[in-house]
């Protein structure tokens, strides 16, 4: 489960970074496409998450803490490439999605215990 989560947010990292170089390059169509495939993963994300929460005995705050920043690197994606669309300014969120990011490979991978190096 550890690896399924690992590559979804990986998959959905680069798919997004792609569906915005294609909306900046005008190609709307493809990226259209690019960000249905995008919104699929933040469910295979989820669904991940949510499977590893299931193995956890106690969810204390550092799990929830993590299930919400991982929540809003996706809230920062979709808000990004729409203001991208719109031609609005995205830097907010840019600071918000790097804290965001930053947050949860913190608690993902040196604060909380599960780790696909030591299943
Ligand atoms: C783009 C969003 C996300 C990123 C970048 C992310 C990143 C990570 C990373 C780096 C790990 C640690 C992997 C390891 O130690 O090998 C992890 C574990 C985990 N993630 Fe996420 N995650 C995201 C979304 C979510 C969501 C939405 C949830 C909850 C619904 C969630 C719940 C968990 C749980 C429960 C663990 C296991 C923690 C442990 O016990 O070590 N994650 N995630």
């Amino acid at each position: 489960m550890i690896h399924a989560h690992i590559t979804t947010w990986i998959v959905a990292l680069i798919l997004f970074f792609v569906a915005l170089s294609l909306n900046k390059s005008g190609k709307t169509k493809g990226a259209k496409i690019v960000q249905m495939i995008l919104r699929l993963f933040y469910l295979l994300i989820i669904a991940t998450g949510v499977g590893l929460l299931s193995q956890v005995s106690i969810i204390d705050w550092k799990y929830i803490l993590k299930a919400v920043a991982g929540l809003w690197v996706i809230g920062t994606f979709e808000m990004i490439l729409t203001r991208v669309k719109n031609d609005r300014r995205t830097s907010v969120f840019w600071i918000q999605f790097v804290v965001a990011f930053a947050l949860a490979l913190y608690l993902g991978f040196a604060v909380l215990p599960m780790s696909f190096l030591h299943p």
